[in-house]
């Protein structure tokens, strides 16, 4: 099948590459022309574990194609995924501007008889609705008689695993009231239910919702792990003696309950934003969503707080070396990571930051002001020790594997003072203690305090 694949972010670039590797042949359009540009040369302009490779591959078996114009991608397609961003707007929903730019740009240039309009982007309930409207409204300029269904599809993948998640999904969403865009939805598909069939069709609005309420319960269940672990720290308790305990339950499960430095990434934050601008406008209190973000607000200052209760509120002069700055590990996404928080409220207070992460540096000095990497408050380095030269404390921030059983001997040797800040609770409190550490974790009980 020939699709297009509009937007070559962490999802779009995923999915257009992924649909490519099973034999579809796929353009992929951008806005951004350097970016396609790059692609073009074979630049990633994201970090993913094995994309590359398959980007590569494609690209030469002409499978996978560039763009930036949907004109041209559409003269040989007739599935158009919408995957480009719906940040949050000035209100907390989601901006949709450039979904809709998308969808008036396809009802301008689509040429096929019977086209398959996907939302893959994570839009309220009722966008599916607007999207058709823009589409027809275009093609009624034209006075084009083309058909076309709107159909939800969901992206469930995870950044840092992306790849994977899409070739083997637990499950595939599918939004839709037409039976011909269903089948063709499925047809698309198909080559990824080889071993187990996990599609599940619903109305479109269902699905809309679908995609909030996974990634709202996903970050309900960190936030209400970060006020257990609150409390584990004011009763002497170890939150991962209790995260074990509560995980091997089959009704609560394993995933998504580690106490630590809060959530971030380009999905929960926004996502719990814009589910409860969607209650607000229809006149209903959120209130336990409205708790899950203010209870991260805070958990992404506990480390800070942790720090300066530590060194008796005066940071001034003092020099901390940052491990991970990417908001979870296995991606170069900075979007509302925990780390940027933390080196924000360390500036302010005065204190130096050496940062070593093994691919964000990029992507963060973006996030970061210019100012504060020219007069020295912020450096990144190549090399995990070296960002503890001299440092009054190790800080960990996002927990890639390199930082997980490090060399503790290095870090003694290199920190000016034996203090850990252990932000994802990598340590084991008694260990650090008989080094020599003072510890700190996200709710170990005393030694986490
Ligand atoms: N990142 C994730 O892990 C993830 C997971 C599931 C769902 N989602 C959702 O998928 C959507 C995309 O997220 P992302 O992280 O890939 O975003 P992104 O910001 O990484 O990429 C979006 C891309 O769309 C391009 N774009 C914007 N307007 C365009 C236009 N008119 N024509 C062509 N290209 C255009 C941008 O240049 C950019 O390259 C969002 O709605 C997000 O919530 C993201």
């Amino acid at each position: 099948m020939h699709i297009s694949v509009v937007g070559t972010g962490y999802v779009g670039l995923v999915t257009g590459t992924c649909f490519a590797e099973m034999g579809h042949t796929v353009t992929c359009v951008d806005i951004d022309a350097a970016k396609i540009d790059g692609l073009k040369q074979g630049i990633l302009p994201i970090y993913e574990p094995g994309l590359e490779d398959l980007v590569l591959a494609n690209y030469k078996e002409k499978r996978l194609r560039f763009t930036t114009s949907l004109g041209e991608a559409v003269q040989e397609t007739n599935i158009h995924f919408i995957a480009v961003g719906t940040p949050p707007g000035e209100d907390g929903s989601a901006d949709l501007q450039y979904v809709l730019a998308v969808a008036r740009e396809l009802g301008r240039t689509m040429v096929a008889d019977y086209n398959v309009v996907v939302d893959k982007s994570t839009v309220p309930v009722g966008t599916a609705d607007r999207v058709r409207a823009a589409v027809q409204e275009e093609l009624d300029k034209r006075g084009s008689t083309i058909k076309f269904d709107v159909v939800s599809n969901p992206e469930f993948l995870k950044e840092g695993a992306a790849v994977d998640d899409f070739m083997r999904p637990d499950r595939v969403v599918i939004g839709v009231k037409d039976e011909q865009a269903a089948k063709l939805m499925h047809e698309l598909y198909a080559p990824f239910m080889r071993n187990h069939e996990v599609i599940v069709t619903m109305g479109v609005r269902d699905a809309e919702m679908t995609k909030y309420a996974a990634n709202a319960l996903l970050a309900t269940k960190i936030s209400f792990m970060n006020e257990v672990a609150a409390l584990c720290e004011r009763l002497g308790v170890d939150v991962e003696q209790v995260r074990k305990g509560i995980g091997s339950d089959s009704r609560i499960g394993p995933h998504f309950i580690y106490a630590g430095a809060g959530y971030g990434g380009s999905c929960f934050p926004k996502d719990v934003k814009a589910l409860l601008r969607m209650a607000q406008e229809n006149g209903l209190d959120a209130w336990l969503l409205d708790a899950v973000e203010r209870r991260n607000d805070r958990q992404k200052q506990r480390l800070f707080d942790k720090i300066g209760h530590h060194f008796g509120g005066d940071l001034k002069g003092r020099s901390f070396g940052l491990w991970g700055l990417a908001f979870k590990p296995g991606t170069d996404d900075m979007r509302e990571a925990p780390s940027l928080v933390l080196i924000g409220e360390l500036v302010q207070a005065g204190a130096k930051v050496l940062a070593y992460d093994p691919v964000a540096h990029e992507t963060a000095r973006r996030e970061l002001p210019a100012e504060w990497f020219d007069n020295g408050s912020v450096r990144f380095v190549e090399h995990q020790y070296e960002a503890l030269e001299g440092a009054d404390a190790l800080v960990l921030v996002t927990e890639w594997k390199p930082f997980r059983n490090p060399e503790f001997a290095t870090i003694r040797e290199a920190l000016k003072t034996p203090v850990i800040f252990d932000g994802r609770n990598q340590y084991d409190p008694e260990q650090m203690t008989e080094l020599g550490f003072v510890y700190y974790g996200i709710g170990r009980g005393k030694a986490g305090g």
